[in-house]
């Protein structure tokens, strides 16, 4: 209303300087067209205003929805990747619950296997002979055998076996360790003049039912049959066989 009345303020001013223009053929038609003129201005002007709004109001809409899309996308972000931590910690918490396991496993499936025996039977040997110590210490898992010398394995498994001899003054030991039959070890100590002591050892796989000896490689080998002294059987500890699983 406000406009309508300054257009007809500004109506009756220019009527009053243009009034006597000489292109209208009376007042009365100048008034009306400058009239028609403003009336169309001020319909002109509404639409613009109107258009604008609109505009206005889009913009306004357009950003609250780009608003509340990119807070729904921070809030999808963050759903996704605390579900993603959750997913991993899951997935790490598994694998360590299956480490444990396979620890408890490995814990319980390997059993004690471990042996010890000294003194031989013979304190001499020809070739091939199989070495027998007969005194057991310790045959845990019930591997080795005091009668033949032989050890059999309870399990498969990685052994480490053992052996520990000394030779009688001025002879010879020549020695193999044993595995299915096949030399895995050997030494030797050839016509040395004191008492000397040798020892061999050897890590080996091996499966369950494999057999383990100590054989003499040579003929007249001669092991330490008694004690040099009161204070040391050496007679009977220095020789030794002894085998343990190791894993
Ligand atoms: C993973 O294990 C920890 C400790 O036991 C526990 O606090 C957590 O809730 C577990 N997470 C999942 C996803 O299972
Ligand atoms: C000793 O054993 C080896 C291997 O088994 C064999 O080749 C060799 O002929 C044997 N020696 C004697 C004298 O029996
Ligand atoms: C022992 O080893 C043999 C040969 O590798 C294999 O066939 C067998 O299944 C194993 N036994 C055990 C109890 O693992
Ligand atoms: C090992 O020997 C024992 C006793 O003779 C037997 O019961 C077992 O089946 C054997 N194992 C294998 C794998 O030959």
């Amino acid at each position: 209303m406000n406009k309508i009345c300054n257009y007809i303020v500004l109506f009756c001013s220019l009527s009053g300087v243009f009034g006597s223009e000489p292109r209208y053929s009376s007042r009365f038609e100048y008034d009306e067209q400058m009239l028609e003129k403003m009336i169309r201005m001020e319909i002109d002007y509404e639409k613009w205003e109107k258009r604008i709004d609109e505009q206005v109001n889009k913009m306004v809409q357009t950003m609250e929805s780009l608003e509340s899309f990119v807070e729904n996308k921070v809030i999808q972000v963050q759903e996704e990747t605390e579900n993603a931590i959750r997913n991993y910690e899951s997935r790490f918490n598994a694998s360590l619950g299956a480490l444990r396991d396979t620890d408890k496993e490995q814990a319980t499936a390997l059993p004690d296997v471990l042996f010890r025996a000294r003194g031989v039977v013979d304190h001499t040997l020809v070739v091939n002979q199989t070495m027998v110590f007969s005194e057991v210490m310790y045959n845990i898992g019930d591997g080795y055998d005091s009668a033949s010398g032989i050890f059999r394995t309870p399990v498969n498994g990685t052994y480490l076996f053992n052996v520990h001899l000394c030779q009688y003054k001025g002879h010879s030991i020549f020695y193999a360790i044993v595995a299915n039959g096949v030399t895995v070890s050997s030494g030797l100590s050839y016509e040395n003049s004191g008492y000397v002591c040798i020892s061999g050892e050897v890590v080996i796989k091996l499966n369950e039912n494999d057999t383990v000896y100590v054989k003499s490689l040579h003929d007249d080998v001669q092991l330490l049959r008694t004690a040099l002294s009161s204070l040391y059987s050496y007679g009977i500890k220095a020789q030794t066989f002894s085998g343990v699983l190791i894993r």
